[in-house]
């Protein structure tokens, strides 16, 4: 297990839900609930997104907070000895951190999956790690 892997943790954000009036809020506030500035946010919709596997990289510089404001899909991290840990992003107010140099995926959308990634980085594709046998050799040779 590296020292990265370690810090991948559950968020839950502050949220008003009546649910009687099917009636919700949930309130992101930078630096408090996000554990980085933000200067990104993009997300995956759509229902080609049914049954693929989306993600497979890790990044040099990007650290990530993963949440579905609509919609459910899983996350899976596989660390350099293939250790996996799924997780399960079913509530707008349930979300995914992971820090830079964790390898992801993120499958099993629902249809109306909509998953909201915040981010610390501005698009780069060079400090993307697409390939897993090397990503495994860049976090061998950091031990
Ligand atoms: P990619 O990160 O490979 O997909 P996934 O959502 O499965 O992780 O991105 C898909 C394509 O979109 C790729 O060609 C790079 C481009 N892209 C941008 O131009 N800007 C972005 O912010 C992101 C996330 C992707």
């Amino acid at each position: 297990m590296n020292k990265y892997i370690k810090d991948v943790k559950m968020l839950k954000f502050p949220s008003y839900i009546v649910d009687d009036l099917s009636i919700g809020h949930v309130e992101i506030e930078g630096l408090k609930e996000i554990p980085f500035e933000i200067k990104r946010f993009f997300y995956i919709f759509g229902s080609g997104n049914v049954g693929m596997v989306r993600g497979k990289h890790a990044n040099r510089r990007s650290k990530f907070v993963l949440l579905n404001i609509a919609g459910r899909s899983k996350v899976k991290t596989i660390d350099e000895d293939g250790n996996t840990e799924i997780y399960e992003l079913n509530h707008p107010y349930d979300a995914l951190y992971l820090p830079e140099y964790v390898w992801k995926e993120m499958y099993d959308f629902t249809e109306d999956s909509v998953l909201m990634v915040l981010t610390n980085e501005y698009y780069d594709s060079t400090e993307y790690i697409r390939d897993f046998e090397e990503y495994v050799k860049i976090l061998k040779e950091e031990q």
